[in-house]
């Protein structure tokens, strides 16, 4: 017995001193040199224009911050004007990390598709281009197929999807013209997932999943950045704000959705993703990650699964 014993603490040393301890200390070299690579990437920021949707709450509100932290001129626009002047008034009270111009607020009703083209005229007559479009303005959806009004299958679909689609297709020829530009989507984990009760929000965000992909395609010989960024939980008031079938909004908080992320982390992390170009970010939560999983892997259990989640709801 003590022989095993002896035997085991032998091959555990063995174990930490020739394969742990190095590992570690590459794995926090490796973290070290990311680090001081994605600080010296954000420095690029300095003077860039973002234009962020939603930027009146929630991730949008986040990303202003960490934006407007590393140097852009933030253009805030969302419906509540007294909401993005709030977030303005914030942004000018903070200590910067860089010298920065001040934030623009321009009101805006992603669902009200003839406006997008004179509000991106706009933003080109105030700050004479745009660098970084964030398509982050979204609802989401409480609610069953068949107690869902086709006016809210239709505000969420206009809302989530043909109001970033209507943005985007506004800001890319200027942005082919100068050969430079990033699009951000920001989409939701239920953009590679669909749950029950979410039929809205879930097929809008699939549907710009999609636009996303194809555009990445088109705009690589144009040097235009494409990345799509797929949330599991942040707590934010997104459940709050959800439409229900009949158009009320929600006004629950979700037990899932307060123990998410905090929108700060979150808007760090699509700060890095920007500064690094990547395609796609998947920020989520163990469980979403696997019902990832099963839905491509395993399709007939996790639709077995989401059957039996619907059957609870009802
Ligand atoms: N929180 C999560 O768990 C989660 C997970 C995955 C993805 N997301 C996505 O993240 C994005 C931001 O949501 P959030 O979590 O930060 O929720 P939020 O706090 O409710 O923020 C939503 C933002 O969208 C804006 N918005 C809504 N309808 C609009 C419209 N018609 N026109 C213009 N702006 C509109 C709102 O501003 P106004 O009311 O002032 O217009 C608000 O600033 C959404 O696209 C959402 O789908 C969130």
């Amino acid at each position: 017995m003590s022989v095993i014993k002896i035997i085991n603490a032998n091959s555990l040393n063995w174990y930490l001193k020739y394969f742990g301890l190095p590992l570690a200390i590459g794995v926090t070299m490796f973290r070290l040199c990311l680090q001081k690579t994605n600080r010296k990437r954000r420095d690029a920021l300095q003077g860039k224009i973002v234009v962020i949707t939603g930027a009146s709450s929630g991730i949008g509100e986040a990303l202003a911050h960490v934006f407007y932290e590393y140097g852009c001129k933030v253009v805030l626009a969302s419906r509540r004007r007294t909401e993005l002047e709030r977030v303005k008034e914030e942004l000018l009270s903070k200590k910067q990390l860089s010298p920065t111009e001040e934030p623009v607020v321009c009101e805006l009703d992603l669902s009200n598709l003839g406006q997008l083209e004179s509000f991106v005229q706009k933003i080109y007559d105030t700050c004479g281009k745009i660098d970084i479009l964030i398509n982050n303005g979204g609802v989401s959806h409480r609610g069953s197929i068949l107690h869902t009004t086709m006016e809210v299958d239709t505000k969420i679909m206009n809302t989530n999807y043909f109001g970033s689609v209507g943005l985007t297709k506004a800001v890319l020829p200027r942005m082919v013209e100068k050969k430079s530009g990033h699009v951000v989507f920001i989409s939701s984990v239920q953009g590679l997932i669909a749950l029950p009760d979410r039929s809205a929000y879930a097929a809008s965000k699939h549907a710009m999943q999609a636009f996303a992909d194809s555009l990445r395609s088109e705009m690589f010989q144009h040097n235009i950045n494409v990345s799509v960024v797929s949330p599991g939980y942040v707590k934010t008031a997104v459940s709050l704000n959800a439409l229900t079938g009949s158009g009320d909004s929600h006004g629950v908080m979700d037990k899932n959705t307060a123990a998410g992320f905090t929108s700060e982390y979150v808007a760090m992390k699509i700060l890095d993703m920007v500064v690094n170009k990547n395609n796609e970010l998947v920020i989520s939560q163990f469980l979403p990650n696997l019902a990832i999983f099963l839905r491509h892997s395993m399709p007939s259990l996790y639709f077995w699964i989401m059957a039996r989640r619907a059957n609870k709801t009802n």
